[in-house]
């Protein structure tokens, strides 16, 4: 073939996108002219290239193309608790007790019904379907996010999920204004505004009466620390992560690495499982291998590798994995 010709075909190739392109965009913005379309582009585009569960462009749950996350995932499992799935097998009881050896425990079906006394007991954002694209942002504490200048990224998803003490102000720039969701357990608790869900991850039976604790009367003031005896959160907003799905993180995804995940990868896990697409902000280590919050300034506090009981290496090679399947996608920061 001649090069002239070519180019012909070429031209002729563009010439047709552009048409199918723009009579797609036509019809469309003749069909509802309220759609504000440029506003909105990438939500559209995302959905004009649905195809699988969810109305983004790729969704988490696109379970035929990975046999490695596929074998791991298990939709039926929720990670919020409710009355409902509150009982707990005799299995998952005891695992679960055992991870922080709490000595006289109450009795947990009792703490369970006061508790959904205080909040409320829903079945959330299990509502999955072809029509929903919900995004999320993780946003881990890693000194990797100084300098990232994330934040307008970061505020631009549906949730905006961070755990522990993660401060944003003063660091909006790097890590964003908005929190949806704040994942804690009592020894690293901190009061949140209004709008925010607290995600509390139980360990042990005196959690679940601690958060009842804090929301009403703030008589416990000890665990294995002194730890906040009162809270400001929104009491119709707490959700409790699950032991069960605590134990599928566990068993499922880490294999039974380390004593039990760390909140990052228990956070990772949730969004995997209640958000369509995940993004990744602050996890692993800065630029110059250190590992340390992005709050803490890393030359006066020193850097530190703060594994304890978790294995760290594993659950980040697993990340990794999840980022190279295109499950999730990891914003290294700096
Ligand atoms: C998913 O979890 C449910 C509830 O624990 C269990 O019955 C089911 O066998 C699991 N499915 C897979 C594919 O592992
Ligand atoms: C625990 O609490 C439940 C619900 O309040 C009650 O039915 C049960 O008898 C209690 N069990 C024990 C051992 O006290
Ligand atoms: C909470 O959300 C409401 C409604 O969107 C808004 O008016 C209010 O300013 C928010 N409050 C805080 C503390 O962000
Ligand atoms: C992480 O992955 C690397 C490369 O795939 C492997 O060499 C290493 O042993 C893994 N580490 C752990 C803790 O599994």
């Amino acid at each position: 073939m001649s090069k002239p010709n070519r180019r012909k075909i070429r031209t002729f190739a563009l010439l047709l996108c552009i048409i199918t392109f723009t009579t797609f965009l036509f019809s469309y913005t003749l069909r509802d002219p309220s759609v504000y379309f440029f506003k909105y582009a990438s939500r559209l585009s995302d959905s004009f290239f649905a195809k699988g569960p969810c109305a983004c462009r790729q969704c988490v749950t696109e379970l035929e193309d990975d046999p490695w996350f596929a074998e791991r995932f298990n939709q039926s499992i929720h990670p919020l608790m409710t009355r409902e799935n509150s009982v707990l097998s005799d299995e998952t009881f005891k695992w679960w007790q055992w991870l922080q050896s709490e000595r006289h425990p109450a009795n947990f079906s009792g703490v369970v019904e006061e508790l959904f006394r205080v909040i409320p007991d829903e079945v959330l954002y299990m509502d999955a379907s072809p029509e929903r694209c919900r995004t999320c942002a993780v946003v881990g504490n890693s000194g990797n996010l100084m300098g990232s200048k994330y934040g307008s990224l970061i505020d631009s998803s549906d949730f905006i999920i961070r755990m522990n003490q993660a401060p944003t102000a003063g660091f909006e720039e790097d890590v964003g204004t908005r929190t949806t969701h704040h994942v804690m357990y009592p020894e690293s608790a901190k009061d949140l505004d209004i709008n925010t869900s607290l995600v509390l991850i139980p360990f042990k039976t005196l959690d679940l009466q601690w958060i009842i604790s804090a929301l009403t009367t703030g008589t416990i003031k000890h665990t294995y620390v002194p730890v906040m005896s009162q809270i400001k959160a929104n009491k119709d907003k707490v959700m409790i992560y699950s032991p069960t799905f605590f134990k599928y993180v566990y068993e499922s995804w880490l294999e039974g690495h380390g004593r039990y995940p760390s909140t990052g990868f228990l956070t990772l896990l949730l969004a995997i499982h209640i958000c369509d697409k995940v993004n990744v902000f602050g996890f692993g280590a800065d630029q110059y291998g250190n590992w340390h919050h992005y709050w803490e300034d890393n030359t006066l506090s020193g850097a530190f590798r703060h594994t304890g009981v978790h294995d760290g290496d594993y659950e980040y090679n697993v990340t990794l994995l999840l980022a190279d399947k295109h499950k999730i996608q990891m914003f290294k920061g700096r």
